[in-house]
């Protein structure tokens, strides 16, 4: 699939014809070939995108806030005049500004979507989140520059594609705003000379050409209508006018000749990611103890898994499993709470349990045996969600017990001895970790986000417990 060519306006310096380059970029391409799909989305805060383009007094559709919340893009295109699609910007940006912590959430929503032909994006007069993520998601960035000031800003650009390791090949300076009249003695004969040799000279590259100042174009924003008209239909036989349509012919050759859009390399990514996790997910699976160390009972099937209510897995990665969730909770109460009779799973006191061990993380470690009755020593601490130690406690166990007329190997033996035991000895310095899960999806834990967050929360807690157990 061909994924669109993605053009970003971009220029930290406010004012130097960001959104009057790119909504006549739009609409000379479309002017270039009909059958092109022409989109532009604005996030710029002056609204000129609107109208400019929308029709009559249709209601948006929605917004770039609502493409970047999630919104499918097919969702959100509005047709607009002279061809153009469009979405436009939004008064609340700043309101999801601070949640943005990533740069590819508009790749990711553009990345497989069904938008084709070219994308232009204009941008604020800032390196902020969108963007950011404009940048992140594009094929040619053309950076307008009016004078020596914006050409200086342009190193934060180069900054930022450099720090993500992007190649800096879509990178493009534009001479805007030239006031043809000015001519200088010297090897420069003007300001788009200057201009370009001075980007030159810092290792910048340039489009062909430059737009001139032209109070033509200033005055395409002012009239009755209200309405902001285009240099193709109100400049027509200017310079200009030649000076766009020699710019969207360089875009249009460019996307034509690209082999690999960026929102194609995006979506590769996306897909080798998807494969990765779904393969760390079946490698973790495959590992996992099918039978409920405590009863024995098979909960993990070949292609389904009985509920269970508690994953557990030994510092090491050695051993991991699920937990059926009466038999985690049986064995709470009887050694930490010392319950002697069987407890009901109804019982009030066992809910109070389930809800609390949500926000809880259990660790079992050997502490040295009792010499004097061959007993094994372990340690049961419970955390809570922050990591920090809501209690401990020492709980001796034997390999059998009788209870309730049943004589054998203890639950506590049956879980230790398959987790905390190599051969018949107890390996001190593994400890076992455990956590509630949610029971109708138990494997969700596999999944890497899950599974990480779980690994993160052993390494912290594995750090705060005393090296020696017996201290
Ligand atoms: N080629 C031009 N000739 C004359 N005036 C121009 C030209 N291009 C833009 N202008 C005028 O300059 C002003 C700023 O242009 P524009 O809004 O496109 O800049 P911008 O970079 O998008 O600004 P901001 O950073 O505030 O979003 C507008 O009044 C516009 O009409
Ligand atoms: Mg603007």
């Amino acid at each position: 699939m061909l994924e669109p060519y993605v053009v970003t306006v971009s220029s930290e310096k406010g004012g130097v014809g960001k959104t009057t380059l790119a909504t006549n970029l739009a609409i000379y391409l479309k002017a270039l070939n009909e059958e092109l799909p022409v989109t532009l989305f604005s996030f710029d805060n002056h609204f000129s995108v609107d109208r400019m383009f929308r029709l009559g007094r249709t209601l948006p559709k929605g917004d770039m806030l609502d493409l970047l919340s999630g919104t499918p893009v097919e969702h959100l295109l509005e047709l607009g005049e002279y061809g153009v699609q469009f979405i436009p910007s939004s008064r609340k940006l700043e309101s999801i500004a601070s949640r943005m912590n990533r740069y590819d959430i508009l790749a990711r929503a553009l990345a497989g979507s069904t938008l084709k032909g070219i994308v232009i994006i204009d941008t604020r007069p800032i390196l902020d989140i969108f963007t950011q993520n404009a940048l992140f998601a594009s094929d040619r960035v053309i950076v307008p520059v009016k004078d020596t000031p914006s050409l200086e800003n342009c190193r934060n650009l180069y900054d930022f594609f450099e720090d993500q390791g992007l190649s800096k090949r879509p990178l493009r300076l534009l001479p805007c705003l030239i006031d043809s009249r000015v001519h200088y003695d010297g090897p420069f004969k003007n300001a788009y000379q200057l201009l370009k040799g001075y980007a030159i000279n810092r290792g910048y590259r340039c489009l062909e050409g430059y737009i001139a100042k032209s109070p033509k174009v200033e005055s395409l924003n002012t009239n009755p209508e209200g309405k902001i008209y285009p240099v193709l239909t109100h400049g027509r036989g200017t310079n200009v006018h030649f000076q766009f349509a020699h710019l969207a012919r360089q875009i249009f050759i460019g996307a034509k000749d690209e082999p690999q859009r960026r929102l194609d390399e995006i979506r590769q990514g996306l897909e080798q990611q998807e494969q990765t996790r779904d393969e760390n997910f079946h490698t973790r699976r495959d590992l996992v103890l099918p039978d409920c160390p405590i009863c024995g009972r098979q909960l993990v099937r070949h292609n389904a898994m009985e509920p269970a209510s508690y994953f557990y897995t030994t510092s090491d990665h050695q051993v991991a499993g699920f937990l059926d969730e009466a038999c985690f909770s049986s064995l709470v109460f009887r050694h930490c709470y010392h319950t002697q009779k069987k407890i009901s799973p109804t019982d009030p006191l066992v809910d109070l349990f389930r809800e609390s061990a949500l926000r809880s993380y259990f660790v079992l470690r050997h502490a040295d045996d009792n010499p004097a009755t061959g007993a094994h020593n372990l340690l049961f601490y419970r955390f809570d969600d922050e990591g920090f130690e809501i209690s401990h406690k020492s709980i001796e166990y034997r390999k059998n017990e009788t209870r309730f007329l049943h004589k054998g190997p203890s639950a506590l033996y049956r879980l230790a001895s398959q987790t905390l035991f190599s051969e018949d000895t107890p390996i001190k310095e593994r400890f076992l970790f455990i956590r509630r899960i949610n029971s109708e999806f138990p494997e969700e834990i596999l999944l890497d986000e899950n599974y990480a967050r779980l690994d993160a929360a052993m390494q912290y807690i594995g750090s705060k417990l005393p090296s020696n157990p017996e201290d």
